[in-house]
């Protein structure tokens, strides 16, 4: 059973580096919570097969994309699709407009990406 306090259900998490190792170990935990989960990879059909497994196993939505994190358009991409993937549910933390929020590895490159496609 999910402990409420951590219950990450109808939240969205960006793992950039996911398809595996930390990135990997980072998204089943999220995912184990609850949230629904886009991997990000160099390695767009590791990211694939990543998500297609957790979705699998955990029972959660997941999506696989090809980018590098280091590549401005490549994270621009990105976050347009998680968008849009996620039907406009995922954003970043703000309680004054109530929203849910995305928990985005990768740091400010990626925040700043979202806060741009929320405007
Ligand atoms: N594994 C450890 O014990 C450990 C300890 C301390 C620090 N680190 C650091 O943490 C990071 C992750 O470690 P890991 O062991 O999970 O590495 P890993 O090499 O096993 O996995 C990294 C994943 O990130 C992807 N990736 C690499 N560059 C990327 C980019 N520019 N854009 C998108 N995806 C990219 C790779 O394709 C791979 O799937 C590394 O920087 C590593 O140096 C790891």
């Amino acid at each position: 059973m999910r402990a409420s306090r951590f219950d990450l259900s109808g939240r969205y998490a960006l793992v950039t580096g996911g398809a595996v190792g930390l990135g990997r170990a980072m998204a089943e935990a999220l995912a184990e919570l609850g949230s629904a989960i886009a991997v990000m990879d160099l390695d767009g059909a590791a990211a694939e097969q990543a998500a297609e497994d957790i979705s699998a196993r955990l029972d959660v939505r997941a999506i696989g994309l090809r980018g590098d994190v280091t590549r401005p358009e490549d994270a621009e991409a990105v976050v347009r699709q998680v968008l849009d993937w996620s039907g406009g549910q995922a954003g970043l933390p703000d309680q004054q407009r109530g929203h849910r929020q995305a928990c985005a590895c990768g740091g400010h490159v990626v925040r700043g990406l979202v806060r741009r496609h929320e405007r």
